[in-house]
Order: C-alpha cells, then sequence, then structure tokens
C-alpha cells in the first residue's frame, strides 16, 4: 500500500495587514522590512476566528477537491503551535466536530513550522501499515495571538492563515509520496519558543532572530541534499521546490546553494509572511490555484522550525 497526495486546499484570512501597520505603531519602515524579510503584508483572522476555524475552511476544500465523503476519512491530523485551547481539547478534535466527522482518530502535531511535513510523514505511515486509508492532514495557525507587538524585530514576520490536504491509500506506486524525511535537535530548543508556562510570562514568541536564520539556512539546504541524495534524485526532477516561508533572504540563500531555477521555487512570502505549519500547504495551494501544480508534478517541501525541527519530503502530487 503507497500514500498518494490527492489534494490541497487553503484557507486566506480576509483581513490584509501591510507594513504601514507596524510603521505607524513602532520604530521601522516598510523599507527594513521589505529589504530583510521579503514581506509587504500578511493576513490576520478575525477575532471571532479561532485556529480551528481557519483549518475547517481550508479542510473542506481539501475534502473536496480530493472527491472523497467525509465519512470516508478515519485519521485527522492538526499541525498547530495555536491550539484553540492550551493542552486539550486537541483542535483536531474540534475541527472533526466542525465537519461532523464522529468516531474519528483525531490528533494535533507539535512542531512549528516543519508541522505539515511532520504530518505528512505520519499521514503517510498510518497509511503504508494498512491503519489508515484517507487522512486529513491540516497545517492552521492564528500566529497574531501569540505575536509579542512590542516586538520590532520579530513581530512583523508573522500572519495567520491554514492549508489542509487529503492523503489516501493506492496500490498505484507511480503516484505515491515519495519520500519524506523528518528530524529535530532539541538542544537548540532556546531560538524559537514561547516560554509562557514556565516563566509565568504571557505565552509570547521570543525568536532569536539572527541565529535563527544561519541554521535555518544550513539546514533546509542539507535536508534537500540528503533527500535528493537519498532517492537519486537531480535538480532536473523536481518541477516545484516549496520550502517553508520564514523570510525571502532565507529563501533565496538556499535556492542558489541548491541551484535551483526561478521557475522551480515557490515564493509567497511577500503576501503571507510567516503562517509556520500553514506555509508549506498555503504555497502548494497557490501553485494549484494559479494552474503552476499540475498532476505527476513532483514537489519537494523543505521546512524548519522552533523545536528544532526540519523536514522535507519529495511528493508527487496525485490530484487533478
Ligand atoms: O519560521 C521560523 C524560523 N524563523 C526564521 O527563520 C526567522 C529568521 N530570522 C530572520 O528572518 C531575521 O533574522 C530577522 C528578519 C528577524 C532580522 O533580520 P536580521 O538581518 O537578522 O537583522 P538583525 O536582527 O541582525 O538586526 C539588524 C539591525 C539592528 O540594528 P543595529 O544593531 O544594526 O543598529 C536591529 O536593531 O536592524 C535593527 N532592527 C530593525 N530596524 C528597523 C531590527 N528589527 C527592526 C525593524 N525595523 N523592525
Amino acid at each position: 500500500m503507497y500514500a498518494s497526495f490527492k489534494s490541497i486546499g487553503a484557507y486566506i484570512p480576509e483581513t490584509i495587514r501591510s507594513n504601514q501597520w507596524f510603521v505607524d505603531r513602532m520604530d521601522t519602515s516598510d523599507e527594513w522590512i521589505t529589504k530583510r524579510t521579503g514581506i509587504s503584508e500578511r493576513r490576520i483572522a478575525s477575532d471571532s476566528q479561532n485556529t480551528s476555524d481557519l483549518g475547517v475552511e481550508a479542510a473542506k476544500i481539501a475534502i473536496k477537491r480530493a472527491d472523497i465523503n467525509k465519512e470516508e476519512i478515519d485519521l485527522i491530523l492538526c499541525a498547530t503551535i495555536t491550539p484553540d485551547y492550551l493542552c486539550m481539547p486537541s483542535t483536531a478534535c474540534i475541527i472533526a466536530d466542525k465537519l461532523e466527522i464522529k468516531n474519528v482518530m483525531s490528533l494535533d502535531i507539535s512542531a512549528a513550522c516543519t508541522g505539515f511535513v511532520y504530518a505528512v510523514s505520519v499521514a503517510k505511515a498510518f497509511i503504508e501499515s494498512g491503519m489508515k486509508k484517507n487522512v486529513l492532514i491540516i497545517g492552521a495557525e492564528k500566529l497574531s495571538t501569540i505575536v509579542d507587538y512590542t516586538d520590532r524585530t520579530t513581530c512583523m514576520l508573522f500572519g495567520d492563515g491554514a492549508g489542509a490536504a487529503i492523503l489516501s491509500a493506492t496500490q498505484n506506486k507511480d503516484e505515491a509520496v515519495l519520500d519524506v524525511q523528518c528530524s529535530s535537535d532539541g538542544s537548540l530548543q532556546d531560538l524559537l519558543m514561547t516560554p509562557g508556562i514556565q516563566s509565568e510570562e504571557a505565552s509570547f514568541m521570543q525568536m532569536k532572530g539572527n541565529e535563527t536564520f544561519k541554521v535555518a539556512v544550513r539546514t533546509l539546504t542539507n535536508d534537500v541534499k540528503v533527500i535528493m541524495e537519498n532517492n537519486n534524485m537531480s535538480n532536473d526532477d523536481i518541477d516545484l521546490f516549496i520550502p517553508h516561508q520564514a523570510n525571502y533572504r532565507i529563501i533565496k540563500a538556499v535556492g542558489d546553494n541548491l541551484k535551483f531555477k526561478d521557475e522551480q521555487k515557490v515564493l509567497t512570502v511577500h503576501k503571507y509572511g510567516n503562517t509556520s505549519s500553514a506555509s508549506i500547504p498555503m504555497a502548494i495551494n497557490d501553485c494549484y490555484e494559479s494552474g503552476r501544480l499540475k498532476t505527476g508534478d513532483m514537489m519537494l517541501l523543505d521546512a524548519f522550525g522552533g523545536g528544532l525541527t526540519w523536514g522535507s519530503a519529495l511528493i508527487k502530487f496525485a490530484g487533478k
């Protein structure tokens, strides 16, 4: 049994927050933000929307595009670092309830910006083992709730949004997810964290931006080299290189290191900012809706985030 990546969907919140919003509130400039991050604007969810609401909207589209009945879904994975509730219930359980899917195994994955790639890995394993047949995976974030808007070095980076996909069992090897590799190094935990619970401070995100930047470039580059080598693949075998959208300068440095052509690189950071676990599925959805992603295309996902965590995936798009 193989796992095939059948569909993609995303929810992009309506409210656009431009760089000017930050210029009006802190000592920064549009020029600095654009030059140092490549970000012009990001989306912000409304006060009444929780992470699960964003995830549900993305999931509905992914389910429709996969052409399956929601009753056929037997596992729901939600990657998020901004769950609706602290500790419990999981956001995946809430999403299952809002989608009216009963009696389904549902759980959250906490792997920060690598969350969606981790979810692909878990879904693939469950399908290949024969335990599950149709897995709904979601990356959803309302990062605006954990961003410290007094910290000018990090607050302009992040946005809200969600992406979702259906992975289904198939016996056709030609449409299988080829490979996923995920890893972590907890000794670098202090580069990116929300120390709230332990320090009794408000649970805002803290990031050592400059150090994180360097580790990100190194890890994202190495990740791709390893997965490509393990699968005897060259750049010509890749249709779309879809890295985590954290900062244009990181994507450019990694893309240049790996010698991908501009037409292979996918960029959404300018309009969505960094949406953590939602960034890769939102980018895949952008490619799908613009006609850039077609059936049979080989996608190379490359993610990095708090934990530290990282992961990459070689995925043939099996959707229509
Ligand atoms: O998704 C998880 C992974 N996260 C990331 O990958 C993020 C990685 N880090 C980054 O993207 C970048 O490090 C930042 C965009 C956060 C910062 O860019 P940088 O080039 O690393 O800048 P820096 O922190 O070294 O700061 C350079 C200067 C400093 O001034 P001095 O000391 O040179 O006088 C900062 O005080 O820029 C100043 N600065 C700002 N100036 C205007 C920092 N933030 C701002 C700001 N506006 N918002």
